[in-house]
């Protein structure tokens, strides 16, 4: 049994959101989709304490605590028995889950459960910290921030539930003993899409699989396949426009049903600017010139189908007045657009302080680097990102 010593066997994660660089609606259809790790991540630290449960979420100024009793009474019944048999939650599950957790917490903080956040946390910390058994519940404290917009289509959920399974996972010694191996990984892939069910219900498993893995993805019908590409520096910008994932699929789906002969061909289209773009990646060929031209291509597509947004367009052209190339990425309607950042650009300090004028957040990233990592300290996991939350900066 692992033994976690106060002070010592800290625990430091951090995964990546992602960024779909092209493809997004065409893959509801069977479409190819390509989608990249970004430098913006979720970070988690876990430390042992003498008693109780605690968990930090500081992006919603939220600390909840639970006592290894409560735990092991209202959660006896979701520990696994080996965390190699990931449990898949039905409807049902989730819901037990939820009132079991509204029993925990007192009254006056019951809307706290409603945070699919929190049950997320309940789920993976009595799974595979029960796994050891009812009587061996480690008293935990996990504090957890992010560089990532919520709900902007960053994948922010899936960088979350990918950082608590990898700390969950440590923290019974199932993974890390020498880094992250590939075999770890794919348990970490597997609790992280078993959890986004309790946060998307039927998820995709792109946004867990970059956040796992890192790099960049091809995802085509449930397949999902690694990319050989550069890393590709991209300006990323939050509209701050809150939109649903699921408002925009119905849209396309609306004028689909409506138009199926003009909506096909630029479904096809879509389909095929990505795999344009995969096959030059794959050829080892990153024509920046003919990137950029897909980019906008692709947005004007994403137009078509409906699925842009005022605040979107307005930065796809501020963008091109400076002679870059942008799209909205993820659902559209709202959420965030990427410009592409070919090496030796003029103009982007400009273009940012004007974006940033009209009131729009912009970060600029790359695109294609690691996905999980365990770190050995807190100055290690300082120096391998570039953005840090407040609360784990020096
Ligand atoms: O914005 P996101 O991360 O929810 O991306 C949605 C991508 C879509 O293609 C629009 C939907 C999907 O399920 O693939």
């Amino acid at each position: 049994m692992f033994e976690m010593e106060a002070g010592k066997n800290e625990i430091f994660v951090t995964a990546p959101g992602k960024v779909i660089l092209f493809g997004e609606h065409a893959v509801v259809y069977g479409k190819p989709a390509l989608a990249g790790s970004l430098d913006l991540s979720t970070f988690v630290h876990v430390w042992h304490k003498d008693q109780d449960i605690c968990l930090r979420l500081v992006d919603f100024s939220m600390t909840l605590h639970w006592t290894i009793k409560q735990m092991a009474e209202s959660f006896g019944g979701f520990m696994c028995k080996d965390v190699h048999d990931v449990a898949m939650f039905s409807a049902e599950d989730i819901e037990r889950l939820h009132s079991n957790a509204q029993l925990c917490v007192p009254a006056d903080q019951r809307t706290s459960v409603d945070i699919p956040a929190v049950l997320v946390f309940l789920y993976l910390y009595s799974s595979i910290v029960g796994s050891k058994g009812i009587t061996q519940l480690l008293p935990l404290d996990v504090e957890v921030a992010s560089c990532l917009p919520i709900g902007a289509g960053l994948g922010s959920s899936a960088s979350y539930t990918t950082c608590l399974s990898a700390a969950m996972l440590k923290a019974v010694d199932a993974i890390g003993k020498k880094g992250l191996n590939s075999s770890d990984l794919e348990l970490v892939n597997q609790w992280a899409f078993s959890a986004e069910h309790i946060l998307h219900g039927r998820p995709s498993g792109v946004d867990n699989a970059v956040s796992v893995f890192g790099g960049l993805i091809n995802f085509k019908a449930g397949e999902i396949t690694p990319v050989k590409c550069p890393v590709l520096e991209i300006l990323l910008i939050d509209t701050k426009v809150k939109r649903e994932t699921k408002t925009l699929v119905d849209k396309v789906h609306k004028r689909k049903s409506v138009w199926p002969a003009v909506v096909q061909p630029v479904l096809d289209a879509i389909g095929a600017i990505t795999d344009t773009v995969q096959h030059n990646f794959n050829l080892g060929n990153t024509d920046f010139s003919e990137l950029t031209q897909l980019i906008d291509m692709n947005q004007g597509l994403l137009s078509t189908l409906g699925v842009s947004h005022p605040k979107l367009d307005e930065i796809c052209h501020l963008a091109m007045q400076y002679g870059f190339s942008g799209k909205l990425t993820g659902a559209g309607g709202g959420g965030c657009a990427y410009c592409l950042v070919p090496p030796g650009s003029v103009g982007l300090e400009e273009l940012m302080r004007d974006l940033k004028q009209k009131g729009f957040c912009c970060w600029r990233t790359n695109v294609g680097r690691s996905g999980v990592l365990l770190h050995k300290n807190v100055e290690e996991m300082r120096q391998s990102k570039n953005n840090i939350p407040k609360c784990f900066a020096k």
